[in-house]
């Protein structure tokens, strides 16, 4: 699937389907938020949330006094869904429509999050691409939070394939400039009652 195709695919999924109705919709990124803030995480430092979507991560962020944080999408149907659901406190964040594997970053971030996203990049090529942006994106000292469908998860999401991960095939996959910290082996219970197998693992950047 190239980026325009996939702009196309995500743009459809946003603009037909109710949020809540989306079989990666969570009420509250507990795992996540974990992940992020432990060890604890200044809230002048710059997060930014890889494919973010209309996650619910950003409310959490603000919630805590996180100075603008970052939502990157390459669907900005995605985007304006959180727009309105945060109304006045959306001026607070850095919206950013982009392809990650394209992205050109105007500054360097402190934390990086990605839930269910890196798993869509099914080839070399993606995977390669979006290891390069991470890299120049977050600076040595920074940490990066990625989940994944884990080995035993599902193998196709949004009907799209999906690569499966453990956290130490993840670590192969970001190499050595990335050091795994902390793990989690999650169960995410879709809204149609599915159970989903994620991994999220904590990397701290060399
Ligand atoms: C399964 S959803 C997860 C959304 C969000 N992270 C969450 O946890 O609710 C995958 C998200 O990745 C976005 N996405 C897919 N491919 C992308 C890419 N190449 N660049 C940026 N965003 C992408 C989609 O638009 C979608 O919002």
């Amino acid at each position: 699937m190239n980026e325009f195709q996939a702009r196309e695919h995500w743009q459809q999924m946003y603009s037909t389907r109710q949020e809540q109705k989306l079989s990666w919709f969570e009420e509250a990124p507990g795992v996540s938020l974990e992940l992020l803030l432990t060890p604890q995480l200044d809230t002048g430092a710059q997060v930014l949330d890889v494919g973010g979507g209309a996650s619910r991560l950003v409310d959490a962020l603000l919630d805590r006094g996180f100075n603008r944080p970052s939502v990157l999408d390459i669907s900005e149907a995605a985007l304006e869904k959180s727009k309105l659901r945060l109304a006045g406190r959306a001026s607070q964040v850095h919206w950013i429509v982009a392809d990650i594997t394209t992205w050109e970053p105007d500054r360097t971030y402190r934390a990086w999050h990605d839930r269910a996203v890196f798993h869509f990049l099914t080839t070399e090529e993606q995977r390669l691409a979006y290891r390069a942006v991470l890299e120049k994106t977050v600076a040595p000292g920074g940490i990066v939070v990625m989940g994944t469908f884990a080995l035993d998860g599902p193998e196709r999401c949004s009907c799209l394939p999906v690569q499966r991960y453990s956290p130490e095939s993840l670590a192969a996959e970001l190499g050595r400039s990335f050091s795994l910290t902390t793990v989690r082996m999650v169960d995410h219970v879709t809204p149609a009652g599915k159970t989903q197998r994620f991994q999220f693992s904590r990397f701290a950047r060399e």
